[in-house]
């Protein structure tokens, strides 16, 4: 359903994607992982065809987005639903104007049928009785449930997912990627998350994706990560793990 070849992609002279070679099988969902500034933010921006890179391929649904132009990229583009990293709501719209949004500017359907969808999508992810609120009413585990009503409402085949749960306390950051995996139950999309939550993020996925130095050092299922021997894999990941022990010691001894 996706199929990253060879991408290469410099920005303000600097290499952050150097060969990326990436696939996912429809139905299926993968974590992309990696260090901050790795470059996570701005693939998924070359996959939903937002960013161009010099060299290399993206192929949604066996067409290639980085060739697409025009009306065909705004085509191919309504199959990807895309969650920002900062959730990107509109500010001057209430909750619902902002999930009626993609319905009134991409669909013929009558407002009546939007109101439906709408309060479906809303009652969905928790927020019913929200939406007349405008999104700086709104605490952040609300703004990215709200945001990710606003993907759902088109139903896209494809869903990308940037850091659906940073900056959320651990519990809300739970609720959110159960709320994914509901999500996910309900539609069977193809889809990418980026995220910290390492380990929590891998009982969610299929396959696990990491990126490192512009090119995708692992890629397997969730278990297999913890016996690869790539020096940066092992490391980013030992990390990780420690860092969720350190947390618990912090708890325990104070
Ligand atoms: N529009 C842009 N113009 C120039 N450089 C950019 C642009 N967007 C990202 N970069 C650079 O590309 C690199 C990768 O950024 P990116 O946002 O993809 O990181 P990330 O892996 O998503 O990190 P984080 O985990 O912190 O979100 C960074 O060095 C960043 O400064
Ligand atoms: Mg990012």
């Amino acid at each position: 359903m996706i199929k990253v070849v060879d991408l290469h992609s410099t920005l303000k002279g600097q290499k952050v994607l150097d060969g990326v070679n990436l696939e996912v099988k429809k139905g299926e969902i993968i974590a992309l992982i990696g260090k901050s500034g790795v470059g996570k933010s701005v693939l998924l921006k070359h996959i939903t065809g937002l960013m161009k890179g010099e060299r290399g391929s993206v192929f949604i649904d066996g067409e290639d987005i980085t060739k697409c132009r025009g009306r065909k990229l705004e085509k191919l583009r309504e199959k990807i639903g895309f969650l920002f990293q900062g959730g990107a709501l509109f500010d001057s719209y209430t909750v619902y104007d902002n999930v009626a949004f993609p319905l009134r500017e991409k669909t013929k359907m009558s407002e009546e049928e939007i109101r439906k969808r709408v309060l479906y999508e809303l009652e969905q992810v928790g927020l019913s009785g929200m939406e007349h609120k405008y999104p700086a009413e709104l605490s952040g585990g609300m703004r990215k449930r709200a945001a990710l009503a606003r993907c759902m409402v088109m139903e896209p085949e494809i869903m990308l997912f940037d850091e659906p749960t940073t900056g959320l306390d651990p519990l809300t950051a739970r609720q959110i990627n159960q709320l994914i995996q509901k999500t996910y139950e309900r539609k069977h999309f193809t889809g990418i998350i980026i995220s910290h939550d390492i380990p929590e993020v891998f009982s969610l996925v299929h396959k696990v994706a990491m990126i490192h130095e512009g090119k995708i050092v692992f890629y397997g299922r969730p278990e297999e990560i913890f016996e690869c021997d790539h020096p940066a894999v092992k490391e980013f990941i030992e990390a990780a793990m420690e860092g969720a022990k350190t947390q618990i010691g912090v708890r325990n001894g104070g």
